[in-house]
């Protein structure tokens, strides 16, 4: 690796104007953790942390009244922390400090200490690199565990014993996945075991900050390296049993099936190379989850698993809220995209007639593009004839989506006929008999028994309300 010329990346005005200023206050500043790690990274970075040999918030107080009268600070007093937003940058000030967790719990006592107490009690090596900010030797960098030759043999190592660094904040664990993942490093051993062996203590960490973890290990370039790491470490049965249950193939009668964790990752990675939605690559690694409940073994056909389907799209409200990710359309989302997922293969089987194509435009709405990338991520087969095949049917598949849109319009469709015209041409309140109304309308433009029309859809509504005694009201 080339070497750093770290005050290239202090040029900024507000590095030199913290220097002075923690100078006129005695108390020696330093840029820490993050932001340093990824000026090595070349990763842009708006994030800085400043570690303080003294008090932080007195610092940033300081700092805001030099760039200007009453300019805002945030202070945080129970964290002893103090923010800055300026230009751009987001300056976190802290006071440097040694810090002890109690056994049963992550919150710290919290005590003062110097930069060096404050570059053990971080996480890893390559997140401990600090540089100076004092004058006589501005941009010096200070690593006093390795970190930048840990950086270079891309190593993901704890600074002090892993076993404190993980008892001291067990979230750490999913963070080294994470950080693996994310930059491609690679654990150190004895960091990786003590994960193993500590695997029990991120049950004290809330589902939210876990599944943020999580979230960041999903959004990764190739995120089933992060799953791997889970499951190899002991993590992954305890954070997300339903995953880690997909492991493993059985055997009856010498024919096994497919391993649906390995698969689901395939697919994941896949559709990691194709988009960046969070929600849809959670769709990938769900779209499968129904399998292992549903899995039956039948003499002269093999392996089934009818209606993983449903049961996974039934699984979904229970995983997302256990995980505490939000019970929102962002779940109703992946919900229907795992009900759907074998939509399109069916229908590349069957005869892709247009009702079908109706059908599922109409069930997949906006979100059919979305569910045609999984689907073809979907495909992981390693017989080059079976994947040729299976492509060469979603694009009939999609030929057909695109002319029955042109010419139906279901995307996004509402039947012509809305409940209140039905009410209101038959004289009745909302009722049971208005829903039966409007379905049988729908189901008919779906089937093309009749158009999309507005006068075909009025004749069929005045036919099925006589078969329920409705007549028009005036
Ligand atoms: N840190 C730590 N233990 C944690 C979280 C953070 O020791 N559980 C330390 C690390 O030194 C880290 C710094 O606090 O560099 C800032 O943490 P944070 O802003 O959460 O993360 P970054 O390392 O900047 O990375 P990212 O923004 O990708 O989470």
């Amino acid at each position: 690796m080339e070497r750093i010329n770290f005050t290239e990346y202090l040029q900024h005005p507000v590095f030199g104007l913290i220097g002075q200023t923690a100078a006129q206050l005695q108390t020696p500043a330093f840029v820490i953790g993050g932001f340093v790690r990824d000026i090595i990274l070349k990763r842009p970075c708006t994030d800085i942390d400043i570690v303080v040999a003294g008090s932080g918030i007195a610092l940033a107080r300081r700092v805001a009244a030099m760039i200007g009268p009453r300019y805002p600070v945030t202070v945080f007093k129970n964290f002893g922390t103090a923010m800055l937003v300026y230009q751009g940058f987001q300056i976190e000030f802290v006071g440097a400090r040694k810090e002890s967790y109690r056994e049963d719990s992550r919150k710290p006592m919290v005590d003062e200490g110097s930069l060096e107490d404050d570059q053990n009690r971080r996480d890893f090596t390559i997140n401990a690199l600090a540089l100076s900010l004092q004058q006589e030797n501005f941009g010096a960098l200070i690593d006093p565990f390795n970190g930048l030759k840990d950086m270079e043999e891309l190593i993901i190592r704890t600074p002090l014993d892993p076993d404190k660094t993980f008892i001291d904040d067990p979230l750490r664990m999913m963070r080294a996945i994470r950080f693996a993942t994310q930059l491609h490093f690679f654990i150190e051993p004895s960091t990786f075991d003590s994960i193993s062996n500590n695997k029990e203590r991120i049950k004290i960490i809330s589902a939210e900050r876990v599944s943020e973890e999580l979230n960041k290990i999903i959004s990764c370039e190739t995120p089933s390296n992060g799953f791997m790491l889970l499951e190899k470490t002991g993590l992954l049965p305890i954070i997300f049993p339903q995953l880690s249950a997909l492991q493993g193939a059985e055997f009856v009668d010498g024919r096994g099936h497919k391993d649906i964790f390995y698969h689901t990752l395939n697919v994941l990675d896949n559709l990691a190379q194709k988009t960046d939605n969070l929600w849809l690559r959670w769709a990938a690694l769900l779209h499968d989850i129904g399998k292992p409940a549903t899995k039956h073994f039948e003499a002269g056909i093999g392996w089934t698993f009818h209606g993983h389907d449903h049961l996974g799209s039934k699984m979904v409200y229970r995983i997302f809220n256990q995980l505490k990710l939000p019970l929102n359309e962002k779940m109703k989302y992946v919900q229907k995209l795992v009900l759907l997922h074998l939509r399109p293969i069916v229908l590349s089987e069957d005869q892709v007639t247009d009702t079908a194509i109706r059908r599922l435009l109409f069930d997949a709405g906006n979100d059919i593009d979305d569910l045609m990338l999984l689907c073809d991520a979907d495909i992981t087969s390693k017989n080059p004839e079976k994947v040729k095949k299976y492509l060469e049917n979603f694009l009939l598949v999609r030929q057909k989506l695109e002319e029955v849109e042109k010419k139906d319009r279901i995307r996004n469709w509402q039947p012509p006929i809305s409940g209140q015209v039905i009410m209101e041409t038959f004289g009745i309140p909302p009722s049971k008999e208005v829903g039966i109304v409007k379905a049988a309308i729908r189901e008919a433009i779906l089937d093309g028994v009749i158009r999309n029309v507005n006068e075909e859809a009025y004749e069929l509504m005045l036919k099925e309300g006589e078969k329920l005694g409705l007549y028009p009201v005036k």
